[in-house]
């Protein structure tokens, strides 16, 4: 993108049937208008050669029978969307021991309300169907065979269980099978499903997958497959999917020889000289074209694997790489390349072309590969950077599952570039326990390596400039005694200042999307975080650690406040979520601007009690975990309900879990949504003495709700039921009012301002609440 497109600027393309009215071809227009055409090409020719390995399903009379949905569609062709399977097993149960019993996480099809479709497993005597229904399924369905997380199944025939270990085992020593379970057609402006039709083309001449006998990393974090017996690249495809994917690799060579011949004829001079070697005619010309082509058919690769699934709502299918890992499906999905839906060569031409054609191109760029640490610039640079954030993304090993296919495409262009049959893995710099040997070590290599390449960074730096980095790393609530602190923020500031750089200032930029899967995930940040650095002044000296308190305490809280409130034409507030990252901007600014902080014994303080220090001044993590959940979910849906997968992330992510969170009666949680119940809703028969789980929150809402209704006297009681948290309650009631006045929800921001206004008025009458008394004093409320 940087380098090859401007080489290229403002060229016609080459492709004989190429048209543009305006005859002006910008920027990589024409360059884009030939991947259209060429990628076109590409796809016509395959469909010739393996379009029938994707034949339609004609709906029968017989078919309709049972389906009235099916009526209209008797005796047309429809095209398939997708073959949707079931892992398998050998029943453990003895008496089954022959039956291929299914590993499915449901049986639901769509939960589109209206549209629910579910696959119903028929059982006989030694073996079973499936048939698709349509309508309200039963409530079984939707867990499949699954019994528990991870892989815990039953066995369909017989109940018994099937335990990860058994399948693990059974797919090690005789590899799991797989069995159609429902097929997704095309039909009139809907996707119907359809029983298993079994017209999947037995496959007997394959292609030469040697190239795909790679090793997948064994490392269970990113990696599961090896697990179940399926080791390598290859295991991951069905055989219908390598032929596919083989065909389309094979003919980007093809397309890039006639799109040379064809620049020739459109007049454009060959040098014979390719893109690797600085050539600018018509071979370098047809090594881009096809480059990008290859590039298509790594996305195809992306959404044709068994380890794509189907999404139930919207119904379709979902790609390999929804996070950054290669999981386990056990109903996987399988695309119709040919159906112009999700898997369709033609989809991925049309996305890669859309970015060509509105690139910029100011003007020529160049890309080096280098080894961070070893880094040589040759004259001062403006450095802006993403380094990898810890031990995050397996970037080396889970770009094995894109290289493989590059390789065999584009090896012939870059030689040098593809001479590893695998992604160099030892340079990089990421905290893999299973590459260094464990934890301790891999925290070592990322921190000698990080400190390397800073300091690379440090001595090559413009002196006008700050050097920029980005690290979209969340702070864990990895609690200690003495607080939070994160070892990937940790050992990261760590590199940076010992590199001579000293932090300026921590910037969150938006710049993720908000629906990626990752987004979604426990160390997802809604924004990137921009660690503005410069090198720090020789001699810089050293404070105490009271005089660095001290400048905390004169700067942070002036620096959140300004964080959290939006300032016209320069910034919006930060985040919520981002803020536990933000703030380390301004204490780490005072932290690193000396040589070191002493301790009371001389020695210097470490970046994690400075962390520490400086995380204190976020509130939010005085509250107890269960209010730390309530709060996040009050800021995302306030009242209203959402999603419980969002609600389980958030959980873990805060300690607690939602069921948990339910126990304590302030959420209601049940068919797959949550909702936080507003105070009127609190039960009014409560007592505190035998609330075996009261989070502050509850304790606040309690409070509200008996101050409402009873004036001072009923909050009196509630909040002398509840001493031992009232400064929380206090402080939490502050947050949520500050909250809701910045969201514009005066009526709730209302209740709050109230309870802290006339806070000064229970708290007195609480303290007449006479303490003998108190074992009765909440029986009556409810009957009040
Ligand atoms: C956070 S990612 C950058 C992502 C990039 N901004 C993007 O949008 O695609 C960090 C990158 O650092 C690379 N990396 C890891 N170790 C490296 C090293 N020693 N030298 C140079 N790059 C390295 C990883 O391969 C990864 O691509």
């Amino acid at each position: 993108m940087i380098e090859i497109p401007p080489k290229f600027a403002g060229r016609p393309p080459v492709h004989p049937d190429a048209k543009n009215p305006l005859a002006v071809w910008k920027g990589a227009a024409g360059l884009a208008e030939d991947v259209r055409r060429y990628g076109k090409w590409m796809r016509d020719e395959a469909f010739k050669r393996i379009g029938h390995l994707y034949p339609p399903v004609e709906v029968t009379k017989a078919m309709a029978k049972a389906r009235p949905d099916l009526e209209q569609y008797v005796g047309d062709k429809l095209t398939v969307i997708a073959w949707l399977w079931a892992r398998t097993v050998k029943s453990p149960n003895p008496a089954y021991s022959r039956v291929d019993v299914p590993l499915v996480s449901t049986f639901i099809l769509s939960s589109r309300e209206g549209k629910e479709a579910y696959v119903q497993p028929v059982i006989h005597k030694d073996g079973y169907t499936f048939t698709v229904r349509v309508g309200k399924p039963p409530a079984a369905a939707r867990g499949g065979t699954k019994t528990a997380r991870g892989s815990n199944f039953r066995c369909l025939m017989s109940s018994a269980p099937i335990g990860a270990d058994y399948v693990m085992k059974s797919g090690m020593e005789h590899g799991l099978g797989i069995r159609l379970m429902a097929v997704v057609v095309e039909g009139n402006r809907e996707r119907p499903y359809l029983s298993p039709i079994e017209n999947v083309p037995n496959l007997t001449a394959m292609p030469d997958i040697a190239f795909l006998q790679q090793p997948m990393t064994n490392d269970r974090r990113w990696f599961s497959p090896p697990l179940y017996g399926f080791p390598n690249w290859a295991d991951i495809f069905t055989r219908r999917q390598l032929v596919a994917l083989t065909t389309f690799s094979d003919l980007v060579g093809e397309a890039r020889e006639k799109v040379k011949q064809d620049a020739m004829k459109a007049g454009m001079l060959d040098d014979n000289c390719g893109l690797e070697d600085g050539g600018t005619g018509a071979t370098a010309y047809a090594e881009a074209a096809s480059l990008y082509l290859a590039f298509c058919v790594d996305k195809m690769t992306d959404t044709n694997t068994t380890v794509c699934s189907w999404q139930l709502d919207p119904p379709r299918l979902r790609a390999t790489f929804g996070r950054q890992a290669i999981p386990m499906v056990w109903d996987p999905a399988e695309a119709n390349i040919f159906a112009d839906a999700a898997g369709d060569f033609g989809r991925c031409v049309l996305s890669l072309v859309e970015v060509l054609e509105c690139l910029g191109l100011p003007g020529i760029g160049r890309a080096n590969q280098q080894d961070a640490t070893a880094l040589v610039t040759g004259t001062l640079r403006v450095f802006s950077t993403d380094p990898p954030y810890y031990d995050n993304i397996g970037y080396a090993d889970l770009s094995d599952f894109f290289y493989v296919w590059l390789r065999r495409a584009l090896k012939p262009i870059y030689p040098a570039l593809f001479a590893t049959v695998a992604v160099p893995k030892a340079e990089e710099l990421v905290a893999t326990p299973h590459r260094h040997g464990g934890k301790e070590k891999a925290e070592s290599f990322f921190l000698a390596g990080m400190a390397q390449a800073m300091t690379r960074l440090a001595e090559q730096t413009h002196p006008a400039f700050p050097v920029t980095i980005y690290y979209a790393f969340k702070q864990s609530e990895s609690e200690s005694e003495k607080g939070t602190a994160s070892t990937g923020w940790e050992t990261f500031l760590n590199a940076v200042i010992r590199a001579g750089l000293g932090i300026n200032g921590t910037w969150p930029i938006r710049s993720e999307l908000a629906t990626r899967n990752v987004g979604r995930d426990t160390n997802a940040l809604a924004s990137s975080i921009i660690l503005v650095c410069r090198p720090r002044a020789v001699d810089a000296g050293t404070i105490s650690r009271r005089q660095f308190v001290r400048q905390l305490n004169e700067t942070l809280p002036l620096a959140l406040d300004a964080m959290t409130r939006a300032s016209e034409g320069l910034h919006s507030p930060v985040a919520p979520v981002d803020l536990s990252q933000a703030i380390i901007g301004p204490g780490m600014a005072i932290f690193s601007r000396y040589d070191a902080v002493l301790e009371a014994d001389g020695t210097p303080m470490t970046v994690k009690t400075a962390l520490q220090l400086i995380n204190r001044f976020l509130a939010e993590d005085d509250f107890d975990a269960d209010t730390q959940f309530c709060l996040h979910w009050f800021e995302q849906h306030g009242w209203e309900v959402g999603k419980f997968g969002e609600a389980t992330v958030l959980a873990r992510s805060k300690g607690t879990s939602v069921e948990g969170v339910k126990a304590t009666g302030v959420i209601e949680a049940g068919g797959g949504n949550v909702r936080l119940f507003k105070w009127k809703e609190y039960p009014a028969d409560w007592h505190p003495r035998t609330d075996v789980r009261l989070p502050v929150w509850e304790a606040l809402h309690q409070l509200i709700r008996a101050y409402n209704t009873h004036g001072d006297s009923g909050a009196a009681r509630v909040l002398a039921g509840t001493a031992g948290k009232a400064e929380a309650a206090r402080q939490l009631a502050y947050r949520l009012y500050t909250l809701c006045e910045r969201a514009n929800r005066a009526e709730d921001a209302r209740a709050y301002n109230e309870v802290v206004t006339g806070w000064t008025g229970i708290e007195s009458a609480a303290a007449k609440v006479p303490a003998p008394k108190q074992r009765t004093l909440f029986d009556h409320e409810g009957a009040e």
